[in-house]
């Protein structure tokens, strides 16, 4: 089992699947990433190749497959406090919001993976935000995979995740437990945020209402889909966002011939025109 070969034919098999069911296109030179990551799994069921796994794959209707492969396709790096100029911008937002009559914030973390942005947006505007406790603020945070959030929705984290967080807030919204050598997210800010399933490029967006949030987070996720998913997934995003609202991306992504609609605000900020 351990020699087993991803062949080309079977590379681009999967990588179509890959292509409509998560918006991931991968490059040829991935035939051994997707090699070593999938030959676990067909151990793990018992499979003799990746052929049978293929058919295993896209005749399973229950969705189950589907949920581990994109888990182990999908990259999860992620941090707290991931990008510092977006924060800095976001503190003079906060200051600005200050006026703010309604004093309701919506905001979407498409993407989440493990859950430290999402939870980073809670730390934050809890501490900016003048008289926060008086904001009803709701953090939609989705994933397309299920391992990862299901992580993120226990709110623990290991010291070394935890290593980027200044240790007033560290100190201020985590409990340590020494049983465990891990730090639990107060359950306050874990309650401004609600953890779902969704899939950026083949989701039912019909399930979201137009102008329903004033901040979309989607980071270091577009980098792997091709232009024409990334056109219409900011075009959504675009529908979805509030008039004057903001669309945080990636750093090393950008709206390049996208823009229409936007403008810059640097730091890979954009706000709705
Ligand atoms: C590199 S992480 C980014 C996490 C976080 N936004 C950040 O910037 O730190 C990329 C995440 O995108 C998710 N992902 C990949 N394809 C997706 C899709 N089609 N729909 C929703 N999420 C997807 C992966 O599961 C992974 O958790």
């Amino acid at each position: 089992m351990s020699n087993l070969v991803l062949s080309q034919k079977e590379f681009t098999l999967f990588k179509h699947y890959i292509y409509d069911h998560l918006g991931i296109n991968l490059g040829a030179q991935k035939i051994y990433l997707v090699q070593a990551r999938l030959a676990k799994r067909v151990k793990q069921l018992g499979l003799v190749s990746f052929k049978e796994y293929y058919d295993r794959l896209s005749n399973d209707t229950s969705g189950e497959e589907f949920a581990y492969l994109s888990s182990l396709i999908s990259t999860n790096v992620t941090s707290f406090f991931r990008e510092a100029k977006q924060w800095d911008f976001l503190k003079t937002y906060s200051a600005a919001l200050a006026e703010h009559p309604a004093k309701k914030l919506r905001i979407w973390s498409a993407a989440c993976s493990s859950g430290e942005e999402p939870y980073t947006l809670a730390m934050f505007l809890d501490t900016h935000l003048a008289k926060s406790g008086a904001w009803d603020i709701k953090i939609l945070a989705t994933d397309v995979s299920p391992r990862v959030l299901k992580a993120a929705q226990t709110g623990t984290y290991t010291q070394k995740a935890c290593a980027g967080i200044d240790p007033v807030l560290l100190q201020r919204y985590f409990t340590y437990e020494s049983q465990t050598q891990s730090f639990r997210i107060d359950e306050r800010l874990k309650s401004m945020i609600t953890f779902r399933e969704y899939n950026l490029v083949t989701g039912n967006y019909a399930l979201f209402k137009e102008g329903m949030f004033d901040i979309i987070f989607c980071r270091n996720v577009m980098i792997y889909f091709d232009k024409p998913t990334q056109e219409q997934l900011v075009k959504k995003f675009h529908t979805l966002l509030t008039k004057e609202g903001y669309l945080f991306i990636g750093s090393s992504e950008a709206l390049t011939d996208m823009k229409q609609g936007f403008k810059s605000k640097g730091a890979s900020i954009y706000q709705k025109v």
